[in-house]
């Protein structure tokens, strides 16, 4: 299944938030319809709530199981619950209060915990997960920032180097505040089906085109190490971010 990814461009962010709605709710629907559940990774970043809103409510509340779906994160910020910041917080506020998602099914990153154990904690709870669904995680939603980090792998940060067994990481001293980060490794992210990269401004035109089209360099763009052998990547952009390509 893995190829070219897909590039799809829309006018602005609001439309690029409304057609990785209507993407998202049909992948989970078929993920669902083939194998009985599936596994999610969500982000934070300025595109997701957006889309959470819209999967909220119909049509597309209607057309995705919520009742099979799991939830992980592809990264979190080590911060409390409630805090600004967390990435959960934003997800509760925005998705998880508002549709019949089973709150055993839901399992954010345990930021009670100093980083170095959240990370460890979460490596083996994303390990059971992975094997409660065959290996696969069904959808990964992603972000990209300006420097071309996605999730909190950073450019030039040691977790771009973790070893396949490593499915979670600690992130310290993250240059997007702030700076204590749990986050996905490559190699769990690489076990996708559907990966969908979210990616709006003009701030981040260059490196959208250096993910796309420069030499294979991921130190410098760690979304380049997003590539599921057995996955299919797409590229939702808005015309600004698209603006090189
Ligand atoms: C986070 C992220 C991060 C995000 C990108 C894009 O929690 O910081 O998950 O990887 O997706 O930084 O964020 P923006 O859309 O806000 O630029």
């Amino acid at each position: 299944m893995a190829g070219e990814p897909e590039v799809l461009i829309s006018a602005d962010l609001e439309a690029l938030q409304a057609a990785a709605a209507e993407r998202a709710a049909g992948l989970l629907a078929g993920l669902v319809d083939e194998r009985g559940r599936a596994l999610v990774a969500l982000s934070g970043g300025s595109a997701p709530p957006g889309v959470f809103r819209r999967l909220c409510a119909e049509p597309l509340r209607g057309r995705v199981p919520w009742g099979q779906l799991s939830l992980i994160w592809a990264d979190e910020r080590l911060v409390p619950f409630d805090h600004p910041e967390s990435n959960y917080r934003v997800a509760r506020a925005t998705l998880l209060d508002h549709v019949p998602i089973p709150s055993e099914q839901v399992y954010p990153v345990a930021t009670y915990y100093a980083l170095a154990q959240a990370a460890e904690v979460y490596d083996r709870q994303v390990a059971a997960l992975l094997e409660a669904h065959a290996g696969r995680l069904g959808l990964a939603l992603l972000g990209m920032g300006p420097d071309g980090h996605t999730a909190s792998l950073f450019p030039g940060f040691p977790q771009l180097d973790a070893g396949p067994e490593a499915l979670a990481a600690a992130v310290a001293n993250s240059p997007k505040p702030p700076p204590e980060r749990v986050t996905l490794t490559a190699h769990a992210l690489n076990r996708a089906d559907h990966v969908l990269f979210l990616v709006a401004g003009a701030d981040k035109a260059g490196k959208v085109r250096a993910a796309l089209r420069g030499p294979y360099d991921p130190q410098s763009t760690p979304a380049q190490l997003v590539r599921p052998p057995q996955g299919h990547v797409t590229w939702m952009l808005d015309a600004a971010a698209a603006a090189e390509l």
